[in-house]
Parts: C-alpha cells; sequence; structure tokens
C-alpha cells in the first residue's frame, strides 16, 4: 500500500530584508511538524521559499543601486543560510521568480480569464500615493476629510484599469465550506473572525497592477503585472508540480497543513480557497494561524531597531536551545513576548539542569559502577513498572498535542516525564545499592532503566532539536537506535542492550551565566558600533567604510603560537587561550569553542590583533584577539600562516 503523506508549508518570506526570530518561529514549527509525521511512517513534503516579486522589493533594490533580482539572490541566500543553521530540512525552496512557477501562473490566470473569473475594467477608487494602495468608501472613515486608513494622509479620487477577480461568485460556496469544515480554519477564535468577514460580503479583488513592472506579466496584456498575492498563493501548487507533474501533484495536493502568521490569515483562507474553486481544485485540509512573537518594546520592525537576529541567537547559545525555546515558551496559536532573559533560563532549567544533569547522572553511574558498560536489568519492582507506565502515558500525549500542533504541551508533557525520570534517581538511591555487593543486581536494573528512558527522551525529541538527540545516543553508545528511532518504537522498553559501552559524560547544554551574558553582550555591542549591530544589507556584500594606511598602520598584528586552551564555564562558545608571541606569554579568550575542541590547538601558530584594549569575558581577562574567518553558512577556520615562522612575527 502507498504510503500516507503529508504536505507542509510556510509562508513565502520577502526578500525585502534579512529574516528575524518571528519567521524562524514559523518555520520551525513547520519543521518540528515535518519531522514528527516522517517519524510516523508518513511521506513528507515541506515547502518554504521567497516571494520576490512586487514594489517595495522594487524599491528597496533602486535605494541600494542594483536591479530588483540582483537584490533578491543576495537575500534569498542568507535565507538559505539561515535555514540551514535552524536545522531545517525542507525538501524545496520555491523562489516565484523561477521560470517554471512564473509560466504556470501566467497560465493560471489565462485560466481563469478565460472562465471568465477573471475580467478587465476601469474602476474610480481613493488612491494613496506613497502607500500607492487603492481604497473603497467602505474602508475609509466617516467624515469630511478622506484618509488613508494605512498612513492616515490624504487619498485622491483616480481612475484606473485593472483586471478584477469575481470572488463575489464563490463567496457562499466558501463559507459553506468554512462551515461544514470546522478543522480548515485553526485555531477556532481565528475561524470566528473569517467567518464573519466573509458574512459581510467580498468585494471583487484587483488582481493586476500597472504601477510598476517588478511582477509576472499578464501573458495577454503585457502592462499590466499580476498582483504579488496571486502570483505567491499560487507557490503551494506549481512548487509540486501543478500541470507539469500530474503524479507528484496528485501525491501531495491538497496540502494538509499550510502555517501561517495571523496577519496572512486572510489571504490564505479567503482568497487562496476561492482561487481553488475557481481552479476546481481540492482545499487545503487545514489553514493554522498563529499569534505574533512580539519583544518586550512591541511589534518587531527595523524603524524600531527591536529585530531579533536568530544568527547571533544560533552564535550565542546553539540550535537546539533557540528551537526549544521557540516551541516551548510560547502556546502556538497565541501572542507571545520573546526575551533572552527567558531563554537563558529555559537552558539553565530545562535543559542543562533537568535534561543535562539525568544524562550526566546515568552515564556517571554507568561508568563508575559498570566500568562504562550498560548493565543488564534484574527483575522488576514497582518503581520500575511505574516508571515504565509514566513513559508510555508521556509518549501518548505527547502524540496527542502535537496532532493538535499544540508543541508547548507536548514538550511540557516530555519534561515531566523527563523530572519523573530524575525523580526515580532519588527514589532508587543507586549509591546506597553500589555500597551492598548483594545489591548489584538491583542496581544493574537501575542503571538499564535509566539507559532506556534516556533513549526514549531522545527520539522523541528528535522533532524538536536537531543535534541533542544524537549528542544523548553518543553518550550512550546507542547513536544509531536513536538515528533508526521511529516514532513507534517510543512505546516499547526494553530496546536497548546490555553491554554496551557508554562514552564520557560531557554537558550537552552549558549553564549560561545570566549576568556575564549581557555584560559580554553589552561590551560587544559598543565595540562593534551602530553600523554593525545594524546587520542590515551592507553587511550582505561584507563591504566595509574604507581606512587609510595610518590607520591601518595602528594595528598590532602578530604571530602567536597556542599553548594551551581550555574551555571557559557557562560557554559553549568561548575559551581561554594562552599564547606565546616569542617571550610574551598572553592570555585571550576566542569565540572558537564550536568549531575546535581544546585538544587541538596547542602547537598551532596563528594571527592576532595584539594590541587590542584588554577586555573581561564570562570574567576571563582577555589580551587581544585571535583572528578567523567565518561565512553565513556559519563556518569558522583560524588563519594560520603558509611558512613556518616564529611567534611574536609581525604582520604587515
Ligand atoms: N510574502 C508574504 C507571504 C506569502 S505566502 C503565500 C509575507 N511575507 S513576510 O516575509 O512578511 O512573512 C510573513 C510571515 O512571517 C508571517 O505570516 C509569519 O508567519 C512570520 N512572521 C513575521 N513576523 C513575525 C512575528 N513577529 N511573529 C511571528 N511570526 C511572524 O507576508
Amino acid at each position: 500500500m502507498a504510503k500516507k503523506t503529508f504536505y507542509v508549508t510556510t509562508p513565502i518570506y520577502y526578500p525585502s530584508d534579512r529574516l528575524h526570530i518571528g519567521h524562524a518561529y514559523t518555520t520551525v514549527a513547520a519543521d518540528t511538524i515535518m519531522r514528527y509525521k516522517a517519524m510516523r511512517g508518513y511521506d513528507t513534503m515541506f515547502l518554504t521559499g521567497s516571494d520576490e516579486h512586487g514594489q517595495k522589493i522594487q524599491r528597496k533594490a533602486e535605494e541600494v543601486g542594483k536591479n530588483p533580482k540582483e537584490y533578491v539572490d543576495e537575500i534569498v541566500e542568507t535565507f538559505k543560510s539561515l535555514w540551514k543553521r535552524m536545522g531545517i530540512e525542507y525538501d524545496y525552496f520555491i523562489r516565484t521568480t523561477e521560470e517554471r512557477h512564473e509560466k504556470k501562473v501566467q497560465g493560471l490566470f489565462k485560466k481563469l480569464y478565460e472562465k471568465g473569473d477573471i475580467s478587465k475594467r476601469k474602476y474610480k477608487r481613493w488612491y494613496c500615493t506613497p502607500c500607492e494602495s487603492f481604497w473603497t468608501d467602505r474602508q475609509l472613515a466617516d467624515g469630511e476629510e478622506k484618509l488613508c486608513p494605512d498612513c492616515q494622509r490624504e487619498v485622491e479620487w483616480v481612475e484606473e484599469e485593472s483586471y478584477f477577480f469575481r470572488m463575489s461568485k464563490y463567496a457562499d460556496r466558501l463559507l459553506e465550506y468554512i462551515k461544514t469544515n470546522p478543522d480548515f480554519i485553526q485555531p477556532e477564535t481565528r475561524r470566528n473572525e473569517m467567518i464573519s468577514f466573509i458574512e459581510q460580503g467580498l468585494e471583487d479583488l484587483s488582481v493586476s497592477r500597472t504601477t510598476f513592472d517588478w511582477g509576472i506579466p499578464v501573458p495577454f496584456d503585457e502592462r499590466h503585472v499580476i498582483y504579488v498575492w496571486l502570483d505567491a498563493l499560487s507557490n503551494y501548487i506549481t512548487a509540486i508540480g501543478y500541470e507539469t507533474d500530474r503524479q507528484n501533484f496528485e501525491k501531495y495536493w491538497p496540502a494538509d497543513l499550510h502555517l501561517v502568521g495571523k496577519d496572512i490569515l486572510r489571504f490564505h483562507t479567503i482568497i487562496w480557497p476561492i482561487i481553488l474553486m475557481a481552479l476546481d481544485l481540492p482545499l487545503p485540509e487545514k489553514v493554522f494561524g498563529h499569534g505574533w512573537l512580539l519583544t518586550k518594546t512591541g511589534k518587531m520592525s527595523k524603524s524600531k531597531g527591536n529585530v531579533v537576529d536568530p544568527n547571533i541567537l544560533l552564535d550565542d547559545f546553539g540550535v537546539d536551545p533557540i528551537r526549544y525555546y521557540l516551541l516551548r515558551e510560547v502556546a502556538f496559536g497565541t501572542d507571545g513576548t520573546y526575551s533572552t532573559e527567558a531563554l537563558i533560563q529555559r537552558i539553565n532549567s530545562d535543559l542543562a539542569n533537568d535534561l543535562g544533569n539525568l544524562l550526566n547522572r546515568t552515564i556517571s553511574m554507568i561508568d563508575k559502577y559498570f566500568g562504562g558498560l550498560i548493565p543488564s536489568p534484574g527483575p522488576e519492582e514497582e518503581v520500575d513498572n511505574d516508571l515504565k507506565q509514566s513513559a508510555l502515558e508521556a509518549i501518548s500525549r505527547v502524540e496527542e498535542n502535537m496532532e493538535n500542533l499544540k508543541f508547548t504541551f507536548a514538550l511540557e508533557e516530555l519534561w515531566n516525564f523527563i523530572r519523573r525520570t530524575n525523580k526515580y534517581i532519588d527514589q532508587t538511591t543507586p549509591w546506597l545499592l553500589a555500597k551492598e555487593e548483594s545489591k548489584k543486581e538491583r542496581l544493574g536494573t537501575v542503571l538499564y532503566n535509566l539507559a532506556e528512558a534516556l533513549r526514549i527522551i531522545a527520539s522523541s525529541l528528535k522533532p524538536f532539536m536537531v543535534e541533542a538527540p544524537y549528542l544523548i545516543g553518543q553518550q550512550l553508545g546507542i547513536e544509531g537506535l536513536i538515528r533508526e528511532a521511529e516514532w513507534e518504537d517510543l512505546s516499547s522498553w526494553g530496546v536497548v542492550e546490555a553491554g554496551v559501552k557508554v562514552s564520557e559524560a560531557r554537558p550537552i547544554f552549558p549553564r549560561i551565566d545570566m549576568e556575564e551574558y549581557f555584560s559580554e553582550l553589552e561590551k560587544r555591542e559598543k565595540d562593534s558600533g551602530p553600523e554593525q549591530k545594524d546587520r542590515g544589507n551592507k553587511d550582505i556584500k561584507g563591504e566595509k567604510e574604507l581606512i587609510s594606511i595610518d590607520e591601518f598602520a595602528k594595528m598590532d598584528i602578530r604571530v602567536a603560537e597556542i599553548l594551551e586552551a581550555e574551555r571557559i564555564e557557562g560557554s559553549n562558545k568561548l575559551l581561554k587561550l594562552q599564547v606565546a608571541l616569542g617571550e610574551e606569554r598572553r592570555q585571550l579568550v576566542a569565540g572558537i569553542g564550536k568549531h575546535y575542541q581544546p585538544d587541538e590547538l596547542p602547537g598551532k601558530k596563528i594571527l592576532m590583533i595584539a594590541n587590542l584594549e584588554p577586555a573581561r569575558i564570562f570574567g576571563v581577562e582577555s589580551n587581544g584577539m585571535i583572528l578567523a574567518a567565518s561565512n553565513e553558512e556559519g563556518d569558522l577556520t583560524l588563519t594560520t600562516i603558509e611558512k613556518d615562522i616564529c611567534s611574536g612575527s609581525r604582520v604587515k
């Protein structure tokens, strides 16, 4: 029998700017549900991409003196590298400037035109010149003055020619569909909003523009370009082979889930279904409109300067803590506030403390009491059975929550089980059992059960996290089991084989010292100055201001030999280095801990800036800065020297 399929999409994001944590929120949620469904045996299809046409993008490109395609090409690369860093495993990344997509959108427009659902007419409307948007009487507030609802400036009465899509023809059918398919729009409250919106009556939609040309031309009337939303929404079908690859299209369409923010729910639950009805295609199973991720100073916006850059968070905390935080902190569907304090608290309490300690205690005890080999279990006692039952119950509750996109509650259930397993250690007191030779078998049972509980925990984390499950697996010597684990394996007990060798216990989630972190951050921001803080378009090309030779000469760049390296507690990124500059010894702090292990560094000759002001980072004094190269993908390499030369030599 053919496998069941599951097709999930994210919105396709505007490449007018870099993405922020709000965009990452939707995409991480989509990736998580996709991984979960894949573990449940579905043949999954996960689509994301970029929505590249429209006036806003054309303008942005003009501002920096580029043509729009050149401009979006650069930004789209930053999208792809962010998704790679966040562990997003999409099957296809659609760009609306792909020829394949453009052709199909033209075909679809023509089809609707020939069917009579799209027609051209002149119309008179209120027009806001600065916003370039049209308004009907109904949309403007009552009063003497006619003001634009968006910018509050005065609008003018203009006559335009445009193609119109007859939305009204399908309004009753859509309403009926929404009412008889209660799962189609979620969450419930948003569904009710959409129903009352449609009940007020749908106006025909203007689906072409003549005021700019960065768009897909109307195939039979090239003065017009197709309205961006018609172009954008169609991506969900063009990407999977609508009218080109029938087999693939029929395999995945209708989509099981469109995940969108609440801001664009209306487009997805009114315009999109009506387009599909007009094309005689089935409607998606579900459109879920989640809430906003806000900051303490409100909605994220570039002009307010409160945009949270996921790349910086990835550098500082790593991928799994961020994925965990996004899914755990805010109930999916409601608005929530992002804060780095809350992120650090989650890392310290849930990840380092609850999960990290459980792993650490288990591995250390297997090491200490059984020479590092997972022992065989003996007869079961009441408390063991209780642990087993808790695992089964936890997994079934996680399942139930995942089916309803309740990521927060799914993780809460999992963490209840993690805490319950920690409690099992306190109940069974292995350190006391170890004191009596006659209790050795019982001790073996307890440690076996802990390893088994950790197998279930690590495997059930696979939809949410992309590194930790395998690190847990490695340390327990069962990485293969974790990699291959399917969801149904989580309901069996006794899968881990006795005799497997565990490796050294190492913290997978180092604790972060909140105070140190914020003082380091403050210093970093001060040092980098405003133009670096704003990782805007300038930085995409890596361009910086020109400097004079005198300014360059102020820098004392030298060859240094690394003598010692060790990790700094509380940070998974920072290393404390002792280096030699000729006869002189220096201590410095370097942010290379995710790319180099301390033991591979001594003996390396690297380049460093020797005359940087001293600083304290994470409480450690740093006298200089080593040089390293990094790229958008997050790769990093130290700069070394081509031929050997003694340490202390100057670089000119
Ligand atoms: N290009 C359109 C979507 C077309 S889909 C056929 C668009 N793009 S966007 O770049 O503005 O991204 C919008 C989506 O990004 C939102 O719907 C939401 O999913 C996500 N978010 C952007 N900012 C967000 C927050 N602050 N919080 C949560 N999600 C947010 O609209």
